[in-house]
């Protein structure tokens, strides 16, 4: 789905950008333009982003538990 409409940039995009170490909103901003119009679709993103780095972290989370 397209989270940010004024620079069609989709969840997918943005999971792809965590799983190659965009760590922050800053971060995804600079290189996505997400947020950078309007603005409407910065909490989204950072709930996207947010989850995306979750994800990314719960294996090595899982393994240091194991
Ligand atoms: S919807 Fe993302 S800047 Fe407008």
């Amino acid at each position: 789905m397209y989270v940010c409409v004024c620079n069609r940039v989709t969840d997918h995009e943005i999971r792809d950008a965590a799983q190659q170490g965009i760590g922050s909103m800053d971060e995804l901003c600079a290189q996505l333009q997400v947020a950078s119009c309007c603005g409407r679709c910065r909490d989204c993103a950072h709930r996207v982003l947010h989850e995306a780095l979750a994800e990314r972290w719960q294996p090595r989370a899982s393994a240091a538990l194991g």
